[in-house]
């Protein structure tokens, strides 16, 4: 076979690309949406059933998947065509890639808006609103800004503005620079708010109730959360990695790359986790506020530290930049495609994959206010009416199917000569314990989740 090369081209190194799928891997999925579905699920349990999922679903698929995109060189689309007749099998496997662009503009369309909540927090916080701020304050400050529409909008258009932008200039010159300052410095804020957590009295009822698990206080939903939230948080099952695998060269080790990369991203959400539970429990909050959670409590923190206005304006800073290395992958595989396939300049693909995103952002602004009903959905209480349902079967349903897909595909489907050849360890131990994971483990891992959701067995 002769090698392919990608036309958008390649990460300069090893380290970049660790940078660039750790930006991406790296984001609101950590800092804002796993506080409030933990604190949603009772913690502990839902906690453990996570980090199974991560490793034991999550590295084995992502391996496959970045293994997929450097095979393929091209869009998700077109690498799975590529990959399938090359293997001589079937081209619906192309509906991979397809499904994947679908989730990936669905899953933009809502992380924009609430990306801009922390763009708003940036202004809000650095305008000294939090000093001494108390917990109704702090509600009061978020419940005004998400029934405000036009607010949302307003931030919501800056932040896809923001993620066109970089896209357009290409992923790497746009890219890998970003990452590599801004990566360390959200990472010892953190550490800094842990470290004001560990003061705040409750520090050992917060390591309580992330760590202790509690499984009567989880529910089949509660399941289905967990696992999605682990192809969420690693950004997998829909292209994102496997086209940025696809500008990574030939001589790096994927396992390698793979394991810092997902061991990066569990610290990261974790390290919230520790911040901000201890401050909930603290100031008499309800760990299943939901998504307005951290903006709720980290507020508390800022407005009582010493310093606080600039950690916080700092904090909030870094958390957009998160988001923005983050929502660069979920439009990247549709833009590749349309550069592929349609020929048209990646500023006019950018812009135009921004432009559908950016309005079905609108769906997601409106939950929050006006078009916001409550609704339970396999014992789960919901209450921000089509962001929940988007979120649902984005995170919930299609990345887990995604992923799937993308198992059996590189388990069953490719050669063990190809899978070999490019992961490159010879056919030792590490190779065949990730065939067997990604051929039995994490395909039966979904499939036993979704039963269980579907009443159909009981665990
Ligand atoms: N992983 C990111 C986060 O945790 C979000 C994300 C980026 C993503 N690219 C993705 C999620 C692709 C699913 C698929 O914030």
């Amino acid at each position: 076979m002769t090698e392919r090369t990608s036309i958008h081209g390649q990460w300069s190194s090893r380290l970049a690309f660790i940078l660039a799928a750790t930006g991406s891997a790296v984001g609101l999925g950590n800092i804002w949406k796993f506080p409030y579905i933990a604190g949603e699920n009772g913690g502990g349990a839902f906690v453990l059933v996570y980090l199974l999922c991560v490793f034991f679903i999550g590295i084995p698929i992502m391996m496959a998947e970045v293994l997929i995109g450097r095979r393929g060189r091209q869009s998700p689309i077109n690498t799975m065509r590529a990959l399938a007749h090359e293997e001589h099998q079937h081209g619906i496997w192309q509906l991979i890639g397809w499904a994947g662009m679908v989730a990936g503009l669905l899953i933009i369309s809502f992380y924009s808006v609430i990306a801009g909540w922390a763009v708003a927090y940036v202004f809000r916080t650095a305008s000294g609103a939090f000093t001494g701020v108390t917990a109704d304050g702090a509600a009061s400050i978020f419940g005004g800004l998400v029934s405000d529409p036009e607010r949302l909008l307003a931030w919501h258009t800056m932040f896809m503005a923001m993620t066109v932008v970089v896209v357009s200039r290409g992923v790497r010159s746009g890219l890998e620079k970003m990452v590599t300052v801004l990566m360390p410095i959200l990472f010892l804020l953190l550490l800094l708010l842990v470290g004001y957590a560990m003061n705040s009295g409750k520090f050992m009822e917060g390591l309580e109730f992330l760590f202790a698990p509690d499984f009567s206080a989880i529910t089949a939903g509660g399941i289905l959360t967990a696992m999605g939230h682990a192809f969420f948080t690693l950004s997998l099952g829909m292209g994102a990695i496997m086209v940025y695998g696809s500008y990574l060269p030939k001589n790096v080790s994927i396992t390698k790359v793979v394991v810092v990369v997902a061991i990066m991203d569990t610290v990261v959400a974790l390290l919230a986790g520790m911040a901000i539970f201890p401050l909930v429990f603290a100031n008499g909050l309800e760990p299943g506020a939901g998504p307005g959670l951290i903006f709720k409590t980290l507020p508390l923190a800022f407005g009582h530290m010493a310093g606080g206005t600039l950690f916080g304006t700092l904090f909030f800073i870094l958390l957009t930049f998160a988001a923005w290395t983050s929502s660069i992958s979920l439009i990247e595989p549709a833009v590749a495609w349309l550069v592929e396939n349609r020929g048209i300049d990646r500023a006019k693909a950018s812009t135009a994959v921004g432009g559908v995103a950016w309005l079905l952002g609108i769906v997601t602004i409106m939950s929050f206010n006006s078009w916001a009903f409550e609704f339970t959905f396999a014992g789960e209480a919901k209450s921000s009416g089509l962001f929940d349902v988007l979120d649902i079967l984005t995170a919930n349903i299609m990345l887990p199917l995604g992923g799937l897909a993308m198992a059996i595909f590189a388990g069953w489907y490719m050669s063990e000569r190809s899978t070999m050849d490019e992961l490159n360890l010879g056919d030792g131990l590490i190779y065949r314990g990730w065939r067997f994971l990604v051929r039995f483990i994490a395909p039966l891992a979904v499939v036993i989740v979704f039963l269980q959701l579907l009443g159909v067995i009981k665990v």
